[in-house]
Order: C-alpha cells, then sequence, then structure tokens
C-alpha cells in the first residue's frame, strides 16, 4: 500500500445525461453512486455510453444535465474543483496512448509531468519522481523493463506501462475504458487481475468499461450495463441472469425477426457481443 494512502471517497454522478454537438444524447439522465474502494464493471454493446460515462465523471466530456460530485468536493462545478478531481483520478485507456521512442521508464513518469508547472517539463523530473515511477513499475511486474523502449514491449505489457503510468500519480480513483481489449485472453486476465489486485491493496475506487461479459463476473464487485445511454442493469455478479444479459445485449426492441427471438442466447459471434456468457 502507497504511504499516501488516503480512503477514497464517494463518486457520484447525479442525474447524469450527455448530448453531444452532433445531437446524440449518449447519456439519458442517470444516478449512479460509486462506492469507496469499489470495483465497478460497465458492460453494455458499442455505443451505450460506456466511454461517455468514463469521460463525463473525469469531466473530459460535459454533463448536459445533472452534475458530478464527490464527497469530500460536493458538486464538483468549478475548474478548480476539476483540477482536484482529475489529479486524484488516474486514466487507463485501451490504445495505451505510450510514446514509443521514450523508455518505459519515461512513459510512467509522464504520468507525473502534470503535477509540475509546463516550464518545470523542460528539467528531468527529480529523483523521488524517478523512484516513484520506478516503485509503479515493479508494482506490474515491469521492473525489469524499465529502460526499454515502449515500443519493443508487447501489448499486454504495453498495457501495464498504462495502468504504472495511472499509480504514478498516486489516484483514489482508477477509470479504466475498455484497458484489456487489444489483449489475448491469457493477457487480459492477468493485467486485469493486476489492476483489481492493485485497486484492491490500496482501496482505489474503480470503474471499468469491458465487453468481456466473463472477467466482469469474475472481477466486479458491481456491474453496471447500459444500453442505448440508459442504466439497464446494476447488480452484483453473481446475481446477473440471462435475461439481464439479454436486456443487455439482444436484440434492441422492435428489431427481433421472430416472436421467440428475445428468449436465445444473447449473441457470440459479433464484435461486442459478450466473449463468455456463463450466467
Ligand atoms: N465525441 C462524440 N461526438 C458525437 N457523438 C459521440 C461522441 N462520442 C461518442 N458519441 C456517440 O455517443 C454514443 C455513445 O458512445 P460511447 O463511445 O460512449 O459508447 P461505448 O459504450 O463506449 O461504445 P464502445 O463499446 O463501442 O466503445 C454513440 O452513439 C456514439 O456514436
Ligand atoms: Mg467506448
Amino acid at each position: 500500500m502507497s504511504s499516501e494512502h488516503r480512503p477514497a471517497p464517494w463518486l457520484l454522478a447525479h442525474e447524469v445525461s450527455v448530448r453531444y454537438g452532433s445531437g446524440t444524447v449518449a447519456l439519458q439522465p442517470s444516478t449512479l453512486r460509486f462506492e469507496p474502494g469499489s470495483f465497478t464493471v460497465l458492460l453494455g454493446p458499442s455505443g451505450a455510453g460506456k466511454s461517455t460515462l468514463l469521460r463525463v465523471l473525469n469531466g473530459l466530456v460535459p454533463a448536459t444535465t445533472g452534475h458530478v460530485a464527490r464527497q469530500d468536493l460536493g458538486p464538483v462545478r468549478s475548474a478548480a474543483q476539476w483540477r482536484q478531481l482529475r489529479r486524484d483520478t488516474g486514466m487507463v485507456f485501451q490504445q495505451h496512448h505510450l510514446i514509443g521512442r521514450l523508455s518505459v521508464l519515461a512513459n510512467v513518469l509522464l504520468g507525473r509531468v502534470g503535477a509540475y508547472p509546463a516550464w518545470r517539463s523542460c528539467w528531468p523530473l527529480p529523483r523521488a519522481e524517478q523512484l516513484r515511477a520506478l516503485e509503479a513499475l515493479e508494482r506490474v511486474g515491469l521492473l525489469a523493463e524499465a529502460n526499454r523502449r515502449a515500443d519493443q514491449l508487447s501489448g499486454g505489457q504495453q498495457q501495464r506501462v498504462g495502468i504504472a503510468r495511472a499509480l504514478v500519480q498516486r489516484p483514489r480513483v482508477l477509470l479504466a475504458d475498455e484497458p484489456v481489449a487489444s489483449l489475448d485472453p491469457a493477457s487480459a486476465e492477468q493485467a486485469l487481475r493486476r489492476m483489481h489486485d492493485i485497486c484492491r491493496a490500496d482501496g482505489l475506487t474503480a470503474i471499468v468499461s469491458l465487453h468481456q461479459v466473463a472477467l466482469a463476473r469474475q472481477f466486479a464487485d458491481r456491474l453496471v450495463g447500459l444500453r442505448a445511454g440508459r442504466v439497464v442493469v446494476d447488480t452484483a455478479p453473481q446475481a446477473i441472469t440471462v435475461e439481464a444479459l439479454h436486456t443487455l445485449y439482444g436484440p434492441a426492441p422492435g428489431t427481433a425477426t421472430r416472436p421467440d427471438a428475445a428468449s436465445d442466447s444473447p449473441p457470440e459471434d459479433t464484435h461486442h457481443a459478450p466473449s463468455i456468457v456463463s450466467a
């Protein structure tokens, strides 16, 4: 556990909706509260609004209605409050957003650049920061690779660098958007297990979008299912039913070609269908 460990506060999306400039309503008014130290997985078909919800929780996308609140900040409205929230929020992406020609260590240190004024980035970060980055790499099992170029690592290793870069800022909340989508099943499980174990050890509140239902059930302590911008499932993983998965991934209302179509298994052969359904 990090020496700077502080308990995570709860995070709240209160009646949040998002309408993009294009007119697309990506999120209908939704209220979701994320408890300290919880590991929530967002499920749902492509276009359901998972990334939008994650972005709104970080202020990358403004809520059209409603607001985001945090226990210690209250409703987050001002630029200063958003800065404070983001300082405590680590982000992990599907595309790792690493700079391939830089070393693994330098990529992890990029997670700390935001903590300094822009002019300060002209100099190497202090030794304490380098040690902090090495500690983060050790936690994801990549200490030995610190000096390798990032583009020489496997996809799974690169994703772990992405996790280390998020950890180096010692966040209290971790938002991860399809963090293992580009990995083979074994690497995906390994990377997610590591992320999960670190979140547990540090008491981080994690909100992770996934397309793999089996992994979601294995690691989540709460499943939130979105469909067409609405929360249609919110349950403990052990309580998820085949019906709930149909509600999430089955044919959209009015599109069933046969009257009994809704009673079929959820599709498994499309890109965005759950990879394993065994409710
Ligand atoms: N920047 C944007 N501008 C306009 N519309 C957008 C934007 N980003 C997303 N959308 C639309 O908002 C809806 C929700 O998209 P979002 O990316 O949140 O879904 P998702 O559940 O993350 O999908 P996926 O599983 O494919 O990543 C979709 O209809 C999408 O086309
Ligand atoms: Mg997405």
